[in-house]
Formats: C-alpha cells, sequence, structure tokens
C-alpha cells in the first residue's frame, strides 16, 4: 500500500487571504451575506458528516440509493481509470463508485477542508490497498490544475454541492469543468430536486440542532482565524426556502442591537436585531434546468437518474 500523497495547491497564506477579503467584503455590505466553504474546517466538517446520518436529512440517503442502483453502468458507460472528485468530503458515498470501477487507477479527491481529505484518503487506501490516492486541498472555484492521471477519467461532483453556488458561480464553475474534461471523460453530477417547502425545510431546521450548529460554525471559524468575538449565542439559526430562486437560504438572525469586532480586519460590524447575515443557498433542482445549464457550459447530459422517490438527481455528462 502506498502512502497517502495530499498536495496544498494554495499556500496556507492565500487561504487566509481569501477569508480575510471574504470577510471584509461579505460583512460590510447590505444585506450581509458569507461564502459557504468557510463552514469546513475540521469540526464543520465533522457537523457536516452528522447532518448527513439525520432522518430530516434525505438527499445523503437519496443519492446514495442512486450510487448504489448505477454504479455499474456508470462503469460500463465511462470505463473510468482515474476518478476526480470535487468537495469529496468524506469520500462515503464515492465506495460504491470505487467498487464499480474495475479498470481503476488513480482516485484524486479535491476538498478544501484537510481533515476530511487526510481522513477519507487514509481509510480509502486501506481498502484498496492497490489504488493510487493523490488527495488535493484546493478551492474548486478557483483555476482547478489537476495533476497527469490516465484516462478515461470521471469527475464526480456529489451531494448537491453544485447548488452552493450562485448561479454566476454554476455557470463559470461548469465553464471551467468542461475545461478539465478532454474527450473520452465524463462529469457525473449530483444535484437535489425541487420538491415540497416542508420537506426541504426541515432538512435545514433538523430538531437535534446539528445543522444549526453547522450553521453557527463559520462564526467560530471567524473568530479562531481573525481575532473577531462573535457570541454564537447572539445569533438563531435561520432556514427559509426562496420559491422564485427555487432555493433554500441558511442565515444567521441577530438576536438583539449588537456589534461584533474584528481586530484583523481593523473592522466593527454593526448588527440590528432581527437583521440576517446569509450563510448559504442551497440551489434545487429541475432536469430542465441541469440539461440547460450543462448544455451552455458545452457538456450533454447523456444520462439523468433519481431515486424512487424522485428526491434527488444523479446526472452523467460529456463534454460536446
Ligand atoms: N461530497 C460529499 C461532501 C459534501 S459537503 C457528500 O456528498 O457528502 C461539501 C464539501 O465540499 C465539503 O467537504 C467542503 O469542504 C467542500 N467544499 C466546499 N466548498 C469548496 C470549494 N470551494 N472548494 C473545494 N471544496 C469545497
Ligand atoms: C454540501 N451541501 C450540498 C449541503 C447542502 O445541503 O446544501 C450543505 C448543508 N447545509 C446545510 N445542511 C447541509
Amino acid at each position: 500500500m502506498s502512502p497517502l500523497s495530499l498536495t496544498r495547491t494554495l499556500p496556507a497564506d492565500a487561504t487566509a487571504a481569501a477569508l480575510r477579503a471574504d470577510v471584509a467584503e461579505g460583512l460590510s455590505r447590505t444585506p450581509k451575506q458569507l461564502p459557504p466553504k468557510w463552514f469546513y474546517d475540521a469540526r464543520g466538517s465533522a457537523l457536516f458528516d452528522e447532518i448527513t446520518t439525520l432522518d430530516a436529512y434525505y438527499p445523503t440517503r437519496a443519492e446514495r440509493e442512486i450510487l448504489v442502483a448505477n454504479a455499474d453502468r456508470i462503469a460500463a458507460a465511462t470505463g473510468a481509470r482515474t476518478l476526480i472528485e470535487l468537495g469529496s468530503g468524506s469520500s462515503d458515498k464515492t465506495r460504491h463508485l470505487l467498487r464499480a470501477l474495475a479498470g481503476l487507477h488513480t482516485y484524486l479527491p479535491v476538498d478544501v477542508s484537510e481533515s476530511a481529505l487526510r481522513a477519507a484518503g487514509e481509510a480509502l487506501l486501506a481498502e484498496h490497498p492497490g489504488l493510487a490516492v493523490h488527495a488535493l486541498v484546493a478551492d474548486f472555484q478557483q483555476g482547478l490544475v489537476l495533476p497527469e492521471a490516465p484516462g478515461p477519467r470521471l469527475l464526480a461532483f456529489l451531494g448537491g454541492t453544485i447548488g452552493n453556488l450562485l448561479p454566476g458561480e454554476r455557470a463559470a464553475f461548469l465553464r471551467s469543468v468542461h475545461g478539465l474534461l478532454a474527450p473520452g471523460d465524463a462529469l457525473l453530477l449530483g444535484t437535489d430536486l425541487v420538491k415540497d417547502e416542508a420537506t426541504l425545510v426541515a432538512a435545514y431546521d433538523d430538531d437535534r440542532g446539528v445543522t444549526a450548529a453547522f450553521n453557527k460554525n463559520v462564526l467560530e471559524v471567524i473568530n479562531r482565524e481573525l481575532g473577531a468575538d462573535f457570541d454564537p449565542a447572539d445569533f438563531d439559526h435561520v432556514a427559509r426556502w426562496d420559491a422564485g430562486e427555487e432555493w433554500i437560504e441558511m442565515r444567521l438572525r441577530a438576536r438583539q442591537d449588537l456589534t461584533v469586532k474584528i481586530p484583523d480586519l481593523d473592522l466593527v460590524v454593526p448588527f440590528a436585531a432581527g437583521e440576517e447575515l446569509r450563510t448559504e443557498v442551497s440551489a434545487k433542482f429541475r432536469e430542465d434546468r441541469v440539461r440547460t445549464e450543462l448544455a451552455a457550459a458545452g457538456l450533454e447530459l447523456t444520462q439523468w437518474w433519481t431515486d424512487r422517490a424522485g428526491r434527488f438527481a444523479l446526472s452523467l455528462a460529456v463534454r460536446t
């Protein structure tokens, strides 16, 4: 068994600079907002894994059902020798693909969370001693450059994480995926689907408060990294369905008038009672929208699978 290879594509100070820029910009604007990638320090990654075990959080179970039912078809259609996975997290559902892809040579997980990459990479190496595992600590929205690896390559983006990108970011991201794929490669994309509001809101506002803790974790990250004095108890977790945009929004709502000091940015941020900070959107899709957005990026949808209850979809797409 070869040791886990782990590469940081960005120096630590670049990540720190990106956090500073996002916090300075996002907390100075009206309404306030932050990009969701800052949830995922070691605690945030662990809290997300806990979310995936909650009864109310159906996407992980639904996507697993699709993978179990279709992994052999995905393997036959792609013949992948390299599996690249963006936002791989625990790589838990990926195991179904690894089992089915008989000719697989290399697994290349990409994530901003080094702790998640290390834990997943070590576990997968133990289960697949012949597999080359090259983990990449990188931001998949920042001009991702992948190491050489044998084709055909399958690029997986699971979990519905594409829904956490805003529409303009999503279009840019899909164009960058097009640029990463060579003829013969394929994209496997997980998207959560539009459904009734009660099911959606329950998935983002569980009664055990795990999603609330995940949401508030971004405040702890800013406290630790930028010396801020957020008190998470000053904020309520809010999950709301926006029927016009067809996305869930997670927000943090100030319980009273307060100010937060962020010494590393020389910034004092006022919050009025009831003011909300948007921390995440989680867009939900319909087949037409997935097909159209892929086509706009030069990608053709070739397969569309859903779970039996029609809650979640996996798409296979190729370069046109
Ligand atoms: N794919 C897994 C994990 C989804 S959670 C699943 O389906 O369960 C989203 C993952 O994407 C987290 O591990 C997070 O660290 C990672 N992530 C979020 N934004 C990212 C970005 N901009 N670049 C790289 N990874 C990112
Ligand atoms: C990672 N991503 C797809 C999750 C989602 O459902 O949007 C993140 C999450 N946010 C709250 N719960 C889970």
